[in-house]
């Protein structure tokens, strides 16, 4: 975490206007994002079919920032080798439908990206327990997985905190990450909380007076 800033803020694609991405990418970076965040969903773990390796490597050649690509697909080990081919930084999957998903997690650190695992706002935190010592981020959802443009779940706040306490408890170097709903509103809170990467599409992607603007909301929000 870079010394000035209080948290990292991965933009989510999944919002932004896909006749023009590679306008949308250069203005958010220009405007201060630290990442990029890609859904990729599968029409099966999440009701929604989103993008895949391709729109990875799309970005791999818009953009520098990191690629932090949120796997909501069934059998996500089938796939990790593709999207760290196609440029991805950090992978994260989610505990929810993958039995080996120890294995999973270390074939990502294997393939040079950084692991994360994922937890749905239905799944008890202390799911986590036996990953956290090997994964590089762990994601609290605060809406159910599938679309932007949701409302933030207040009760994923305890979650956070939980969360947290997990990660100082393990002594992890693990990155907190909340994604979901976040809106320059609630973001005080999730930040107190503990988060320290916040995802966002709509407050971004979807901001009435442009993505600069839905930036610097986010950014002095805290
Ligand atoms: C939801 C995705 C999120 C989504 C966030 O399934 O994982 O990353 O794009 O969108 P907002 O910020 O609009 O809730
Ligand atoms: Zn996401």
């Amino acid at each position: 975490m870079p010394a000035k800033k209080k948290f990292l803020l991965s933009a989510s694609i999944l919002s932004a206007n896909f006749a023009c991405l590679a306008d949308q990418i250069r203005e958010s970076e220009v405007a201060g994002v630290d990442w990029l965040h890609i859904d990729v969903m599968d029409g099966h773990f999440v009701p929604n079919i989103s993008m895949g390796p391709f729109i990875v490597e799309t970005c791999r050649k818009i953009s520098t920032l990191p690629l932090d690509v949120h796997l909501m697909i069934e059998a996500p080990e089938r796939h990790i080798e593709s999207f760290a081919k196609a440029g991805a930084n950090w992978i994260s999957i989610h505990i929810e439908n993958n039995n080996n998903v120890h294995r999973t997690l270390q074939e990502i650190r294997s393939l040079g990206c950084k692991p994360g695992v994922v937890l749905n706002p239905g799944t008890p935190a202390a799911h986590i327990a036996s990953v956290i010592d090997i994964v590089d981020l762990i994601l609290v959802m605060t809406v159910n997985p599938g679309f932007s443009g949701q409302k933030f779940i207040p009760k994923m706040i305890n979650k956070i905190a939980e969360v947290k306490e997990m990660i100082k408890t393990a002594n992890s170097q693990a990155l907190l990450q909340v994604d979901g709903g976040i809106t320059a509103e609630n973001l005080p809170e999730v930040y107190r909380a503990g988060a320290q990467v916040i995802v966002s599409a709509s407050s971004i992607y979807q901001h009435p007076q442009g993505i600069a603007s839905g930036i610097k909301a986010l950014r002095s929000a805290v």
